[in-house]
């Protein structure tokens, strides 16, 4: 059977948020997965015990993984690595590139050095810039980087895009497990709805398989923070098929989901990609709650929570999942100069 590492800060804080339940009209309860650790914190480090178990039980010297040019993931990723005793290579989308690129990438000049990318290269990964055409084969280009670092003698792992597999989604389904717990100790009952968001699935999967099998919540809100509802809601019906496979050579007991839908209302114009309500809300959230959301995904889904609050589709005890992101605001300081200067 195998065991997860050891990686999390755990259990993260199950927190009610009084001020802005008053504001919203629910009762409002935060899942704290933006500290489940220090400078790899967020949700990925919950799917990293697992995927990076399964990368030490092959005895892998080299992590391999792949996401946009801020991604929380590949800086959680290449953190794990570090302490872990790996070495990672991350290919990431770098929509500015122009020209000629080959499937290896360009490696990262010292201009952007901010955020996620900072950290990535604070403990040592190697980072190739790559198209957003490239990116589209980014599986095949994983593959690739996997067969030459084997050809020279190491022996590498392959993380997928978000850490979203269905060994990666067990990590969600313990994180309710965990929230039941929580729930047990202060006698409370589930939840009306559990609200998160959703970037490759992953998260989602095993938050809608724990929610079930531990029954946390009746039911889960899946904000898209980029593609579509039904691209996300074919994905994570794989996830979750992956994951109850999976799942018992992990040890896991695994019931069916609780219900989930995904809501791509609130992903603004594109991946990363802010817009003026939503900043509002995070503004609102960090003023009235010391509660920092990030641009890019918590932002997005939370104000979703926020406007489905307000108009009444969300009701009863909402909890939401905050899944990290910090770097990714911080890299992000230029969107937020007009309102925060003006306000
Ligand atoms: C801060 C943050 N929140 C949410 C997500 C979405 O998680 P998933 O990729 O499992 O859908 C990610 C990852 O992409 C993330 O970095």
């Amino acid at each position: 059977m195998g065991s997860k590492l050891s990686l999390a800060h755990l259990p993260t804080p199950l927190e009610r948020v009084p001020a802005l339940s008053g504001l919203y009209g629910v009762d409002l309860w935060i899942k704290r997965d933006d500290v489940t650790g220090g400078a790899e914190a967020g949700n990925k480090i919950r799917k990293l015990e697992y995927l990076l178990a399964e990368a030490q039980e092959r005895d892998a010297t080299r992590l391999i993984t792949c996401g946009g040019l801020q991604s929380n993931h590949c800086r959680a990723t290449a953190l794990a690595a570090a302490r872990c005793g790996m070495a990672a290579t991350l290919f990431l989308r770098d929509k500015s590139l122009e020209g000629v690129v080959s499937d290896d990438g360009l490696p990262l000049g010292h201009t952007e050095l901010v955020g996620n990318l900072l950290l990535d290269r604070l403990c040592g990964a190697e980072v190739r810039r790559i198209t957003a055409e490239q990116y589209s084969r980014r599986d095949a280009i994983l593959t690739g980087a996997a067969i030459r670092y084997q050809s020279a003698g190491e022996r590498p792992y392959v993380v997928p895009e978000g850490g979203s597999n269905g060994l990666g989604a067990l990590g969600y389904v313990d994180a309710m497990a965990e929230v039941k717990a929580q729930l047990d100790a202060q006698g409370a009952p589930p939840f009306d709805v559990v609200v998160l968001a959703c970037g490759s699935g992953g998260t989602a999967a095993g938050v809608a398989l724990g929610a079930g099998t531990h029954r946390v919540a009746k039911t889960v809100h899946v904000m898209a923070v980029a593609d579509d509802a039904p691209t996300f809601t074919r994905r994570i019906e794989g996830l979750i098929s992956e994951a109850v496979e999976r799942g018992p050579e992990w040890g896991h007991r695994l019931d069916g989901p609780a219900p989930w839908k995904v809501d791509d209302r609130f992903k603004g114009p594109a991946y990363a990609e802010t817009y003026e309500a939503q900043r509002q809300t995070m503004f609102e959230a960090a003023q009235r709650a010391g509660l920092v959301l990030d641009p890019v995904y918590s932002g997005k889904a939370f104000h979703g929570l926020a406007s489905l609050a307000r108009s009444g589709e969300l009701h009863g005890r909402v909890l939401f999942i905050h899944t990290g992101g910090l770097p990714g605001l911080l890299a992000q300081a230029p969107t937020f100069a007009e309102m925060l200067q003006t306000s």
